[in-house]
Order: C-alpha cells, then structure tokens, then sequence
C-alpha cells in the first residue's frame, strides 16, 4: 500500500499498489516459464494495469464471485463500498480448464509479454445476460459493452494480481500520471478541490465550456482522457491526445489544469459508468467528478440524464467524490455565448450543436465545424487526422 498524502481518501481509504518490488518481479521472472500462461485482451491487459497503479482501489485483483455477483445485482462489494461495473478475467473453458484454484498463473499482454501474474483464488461461470441487463439495461448484441461480454469467455478467473513493471506508455509517456503522483500533485500545488474530466471524444466547446464552469469554483482541473480500448469507430487515443496538447498551449491557463491519461478501456455503460470513472478519479486524488449530457452513453440506450440520477442511489459519504452534473451544452446565438439548457433561453434554432456523425461527415469532407462548435486548431488537427 502506498500512504496517500492529505487530501480527498482513496475508495476504501488506501491506495492500492500491486506493482511488484525489483525483488519480488526477480522472482516471478523465475518462476515465469514454469507458469501456466493466459494472454490477456488489450481490455484485461489496462485492467491489470489500473488495478496495479490504485485506479481500481479498493480491487487488489480481479473479482471473485461474490464480490461480482453483488456488483452485478446491487453496485456494492462485499464489504459495502458502492462499486458499479465488474472487473473480471473472462476466458475460453479450454484455458480455464487445466489452470488450478490455488495456483500462479502467469498473465501475458495481448503481444504474449509477460506483464504480471494471478494467484488464481476461483474460477466461476457467470451469467452473460443478466450482467447485461444490470449494468448495461440492454442484452442488445449492438451495444457495444454488451458484444464484449458476449463476445469473451464463460469463465471467470480471479484473485489478486501483481503487475511486473509500470512501464512508461509508449505514446504519451509525458502523460501517464498514475493516482499515487496526481495525489502529489495536487498536494504541491496547494490545491484543495480538483474536478475530474472523463472523456473520450475530441475536445469540442461544450466539454471546454463545462470544464472551465467547473473549474470556477474549484482549485484546479484534472483532465483526464481515457486511452485504453474504445470501440471501433471512436476518434483514435493519439489524435485526440494531440487536440487537447492544442487546447493545453491555447486556451488553457497551464497553471490551474493537469492533462493526464486515463488507461482504463471504455464500456459504455452509460450511468453505471459514471459511477465507475468517478471512483476512478477520486483516486487519482479528485474531489469533484464532470458529469454531463448522457455521459459514457451511446446510441440511444439511457436518457439524457440518467448518468446524473443514478448518484442519487447513494449517499454522498458512499462515493466520497461530488458529481458536478451539467446540462446539454452549445452555442448559444441569441445570447452570442456557450450556455447549457439551464442558463439560455433560446429556442433550439438558436443553439449551435453538431452530432458526432455530423462532425465526422463534415471533417471526412475536409470541412471545418463551425468556430462556435469546435475550435479550429482542434478541428484542423481532426481533418489531418482522418486524412491520414
Ligand atoms: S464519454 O463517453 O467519455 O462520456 P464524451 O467524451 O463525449 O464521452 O464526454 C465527456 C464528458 O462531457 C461527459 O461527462 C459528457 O456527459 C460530457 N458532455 C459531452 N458533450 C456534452 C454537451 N454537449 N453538453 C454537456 N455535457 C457534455
């Protein structure tokens, strides 16, 4: 465990660290290739990662049945912390077969490195559809949470984890600030308050506008992209790291904001989900947690707002973390600014939105969104990208 400094507690009150010593990574080099071997998917493979840096604490591995049973029915854990969506190892009946209760299992990253190991406590089947339905309130094969579940093995492996080394990210190694340092930083620089931005689309006016109101009656801003797996036809992690750098030099005051990645791979889950990133970010040490118009939502599976109302199943003591929640966001002509539902009286001719389909039509023709909906150093970086 690693102390946290002062500040907001990590879920469950400690911050866990499972990145193993020089000595203890020695010895499981050692014992490496005696070891049974699962290749972990690029999802498992930033699940083992967020556990091992704290992301997931108070998860020291992945969930035993009990633990993901109650996560399933109740967004609780056993020892009665809320906890939203399951983090399992699901694998195939071939490879979960020979693999002992009890045993070591040597874990491989998608490229067969060897990246940790599990001491393999249970392996249990579980539900397929029923984990659709409760976290992700479809068992639609289209939702792209619910194909992945559908989609992995029967089989789930659990027990606690060891991550080998915390290797720098070969892309953005200047951004991977993992919980134990962005608590530090916040520390060092005084801040009382940080609010915590999820996101994984290309950085538009609205999220921009939603930021900085945050970040007015906060001390400072943690934006916080998520990196990991995506589905398909999301806007590539690199290029959307590059439209926030833009953002960073232009239209961010440097000192007040930290631009950091967020390893963990996306489910879409919608409300569920914006229980899951709030925890996350509470313990990188955030106080407040950005939740907006149908966050980590997609197509039309929830409502606007349902990621909002699903706090309100908590206390607030529970989750430890305040959601600052926001309404659809745009531009406003009548009132020649960006403002919310809540704050412009304009009728819906008058608000500048553009839907990401719409976006993306307009950038694969090489045309610039207008000024008022993306900024167009943003927008320009976007049509280079997509030419490729
Ligand atoms: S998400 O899947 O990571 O939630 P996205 O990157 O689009 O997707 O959103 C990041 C955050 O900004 C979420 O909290 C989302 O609710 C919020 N958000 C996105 N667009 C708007 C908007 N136009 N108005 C208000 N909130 C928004």
């Amino acid at each position: 465990m690693i102390t946290p400094p002062p500040g907001i507690a990590p879920h469950g009150g400690q911050l866990i660290n499972r990145i193993a010593t020089p000595s203890e990574r020695a010895e499981f080099e050692a014992q490496g290739e005696r070891l049974p071997r699962v290749r972990l998917d690029e999802r498992a493979a930033s699940d083992l990662v967020m556990i091992a840096i704290g992301g997931f604490s108070p998860l020291k591995g992945f969930m035993e049945q009990d633990d993901y049973e109650r996560v399933v029915e109740e967004m609780y854990l056993t020892s009665g912390l809320p906890w939203a969506v399951p983090v399992t190892l699901s694998v195939t009946e071939e490879i979960a077969e020979p693999l002992k209760e009890g045993g070591w299992v040597r874990l491989d990253d998608p490229e067969g490195n060897f990246m940790g190991v599990l001491e393999l406590t249970q392996k249990y089947r579980y539900n397929k559809a029923h984990e659709a339905v409760n976290v992700y309130r479809t068992d639609d094969e289209k939702h792209p949470g619910v194909k992945v579940v559908y989609e992995q093995g029967p089989i789930n492996l659990a027990g606690p984890i060891w991550l080998l080394e915390r290797r720098p990210h070969p892309l953005f190694p200047k951004y991977q600030i993992d919980p134990a340092l962005s608590r530090q930083y916040f520390q060092d620089k005084g801040w009382k308050t940080v609010v915590g931005f999820q996101t994984r689309n290309p950085i538009h006016r609205a999220h921009e506008y939603i930021q900085k109101c945050a970040l007015e009656v906060v001390d400072g801003l943690f934006l916080h992209p998520l990196v990991g797996a995506t589905k398909e036809d999301d806007i590539p992690a690199d290029v959307r790291m590059r439209c926030y750098e833009i953002m960073m030099e232009r239209y961010f005051p440097q000192d007040r904001v930290i631009l950091a990645i967020n390893p963990s791979a996306m489910r879409y889950a919608g409300p569920r989900e914006a229980i899951f990133h709030a925890l996350i970010r509470k313990n990188y040490g955030c106080t407040h947690f950005i939740v907006g118009r149908d966050h980590a939502g997609v197509g039309d599976y929830y409502g606007t707002y349902d990621a909002q109302y699903i706090f309100d199943e908590f206390k607030p003591e529970e989750l430890g973390i305040v959601p600052m929640k926001f309404e659809h966001a745009f531009y406003c002509t009548r009132t020649q600014q960006m403002a919310t539902t809540k704050t412009s009286p304009s009728a819906k001719e008058e608000r500048i939105h553009l839907s990401g389909t719409k976006v993306r039509e307009l950038l694969r023709q090489g045309q610039l969104p207008p000024p008022e909906f993306s900024r167009p150093e943003v927008a320009q970086e976007l049509i280079r990208a997509m030419r490729g």
